[in-house]
C-alpha cells in the first residue's frame, strides 16, 4: 500500500481533526503518501483531493469541526456516484481509504470495500450510537459541552425559580442524555430508549416547587421529543414556569475533551496499520479500553446497546 485516502463523513465531531493528524503522521512514516479528500464522498466524487503532509496537520488535534470539511451525499449511495468514486481513486492511484464518520458513512465504506479499494472504517459521531464499539469519537466532548451548558442554564433558572428543559443532540440515541442527565446532573432525563411518561415528569416537577425546590432540571433527548413541546405539556398541567433550551450545534463544536483526543489518536494509528498490511473492510473500535476492529459488515449489523446499569443508577439518583 503506497497511497491512503482520508475523508470525514457525514455530522462532523470533535476528535476527527485528531483522528486525520493521526492518520496522516503514522503514514507518513511508513513511508505513504496521504491524500486529503476533502467534503466526504461528494468530494471524492468530485475530486476535491490534494496530498498531505505533516505540515497540514500540526496542532489541529485542538480543533473541533473537521478541516477535511464534511457532507452527507445522496449520490453516492446510488450506483453512478459509487462508480464515479471509483474512477477518482484509480485517477489518483489511491490503495486504500480510511473513512472517519458514523453509521452512514460506514456504509459507504462497505461499498468501497466490496468494489475493490481496502477500505476502513473510524466511528465519529457524537451520538455513540454504534453498537459494536464501546465509544465514538466526539461523544466525550460533546457529553462535556452539554453539562457545561447546563451549569450556565442552571445559574439563570435558579435566579428566577425556574425549571428548565434542555434538548440534546443524539438522534435515535439517548446516550448524550443519560450521560449528562448523570453528570450535570437533571432531575428528569427523558431517553428515546424508555418511554419517559410526561405526565410524571410534569407531576414530579409540581410536587418539587410544593416541598420548596423550585428549580429543577431536565434534559430530553431529541430522540424523545422536543424541548418547547415538554414545556408546554408542562405549562398545561402545572403552574410550574418553565423554559425549553434547544442546545443544538453549540454541542457538536469546540475543542475535543483529552479522551477524545487520545481515542481518535489511537484509532487513527489502528487503521493506518491495518491498511499497511493490505487489510481492507475493517472499523475499528474500543471495548474494554483496547483497540479493536471488526469487519464493516459487523459494525454495521451489530445493534447498538443501551447501558441499563448507567439507566438504573440514574433512576436512582433521581428519585431524591
Ligand atoms: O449524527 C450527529 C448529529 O449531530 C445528530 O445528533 C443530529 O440529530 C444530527 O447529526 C444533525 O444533523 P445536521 O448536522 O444535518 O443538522
Amino acid at each position: 500500500m503506497k497511497r491512503v485516502g482520508v475523508l470525514t463523513s457525514g455530522g462532523d465531531t470533535p476528535g476527527m481533526n485528531a483522528a486525520v493528524r493521526a492518520v496522516v503522521k503514522t503514514a507518513i512514516d511508513k513511508d505513504m503518501a496521504v491524500m486529503g479528500i476533502y467534503r466526504g464522498y461528494q468530494g471524492l466524487m468530485d475530486g476535491r483531493i490534494k496530498q498531505l503532509q505533516y505540515t497540514d496537520v500540526h496542532n489541529i488535534i485542538e480543533s473541533g469541526g473537521t478541516v477535511l470539511r464534511t457532507a452527507r451525499s445522496a449520490l453516492f449511495k446510488e450506483p453512478q456516484g459509487l462508480e464515479k468514486a471509483i474512477k477518482v481513486i484509480s485517477a489518483y492511484g489511491i490503495d486504500g481509504i480510511i473513512v472517519i464518520g458514523g453509521d452512514g458513512s460506514f456504509r459507504g465504506a462497505l461499498a468501497l470495500d466490496r468494489a475493490g479499494v481496502p477500505t476502513i472504517g473510524i466511528p465519529g459521531t457524537i451520538d455513540n450510537d454504534m453498537g459494536y464499539t464501546d465509544f465514538t469519537i466526539g461523544f466525550d466532548t460533546a457529553v462535556n459541552n452539554v453539562i457545561n451548558e447546563i451549569a450556565k442554564i442552571r445559574d439563570t433558572m435558579r435566579a428566577h425559580d425556574r425549571v428548565g428543559v434542555v434538548e440534546v443532540m443524539g438522534r435515535n440515541c439517548g446516550d448524550i442524555a443519560l450521560w449528562a442527565g448523570i453528570a450535570g446532573p437533571a432531575d428528569i432525563t427523558l431517553l428515546p430508549e424508555r418511554d419517559g411518561s410526561w405526565e410524571d415528569a410534569a407531576n414530579k416537577l409540581a410536587a418539587n416547587k410544593l416541598r420548596g425546590r423550585l428549580t429543577s432540571m431536565v434534559i430530553i433527548a431529541e430522540g424523545a421529543g422536543h424541548a418547547e413541546d415538554f414545556a408546554h405539556y408542562v405549562r398545561e398541567h402545572t403552574d410550574v414556569e418553565i423554559k425549553p433550551v434547544v442546545l443544538s450545534y453549540i454541542q457538536r463544536g469546540g475543542n475535543p475533551s483529552a479522551m477524545d483526543r487520545i481515542l481518535a489518536t489511537r484509532m487513527g494509528i489502528r487503521a493506518v496499520n491495518a491498511l499497511a498490511i493490505d487489510k481492507g473492510g475493517r472499523a475499528v473500535g474500543i471495548r474494554n479500553n483496547k483497540i479493536i476492529d471488526v469487519s464493516l459488515e459487523e459494525a454495521i449489523g451489530t445493534a447498538d446497546v443501551f447501558d441499563e446499569e448507567l439507566y438504573d443508577y440514574n433512576t436512582f439518583l433521581t428519585r431524591f
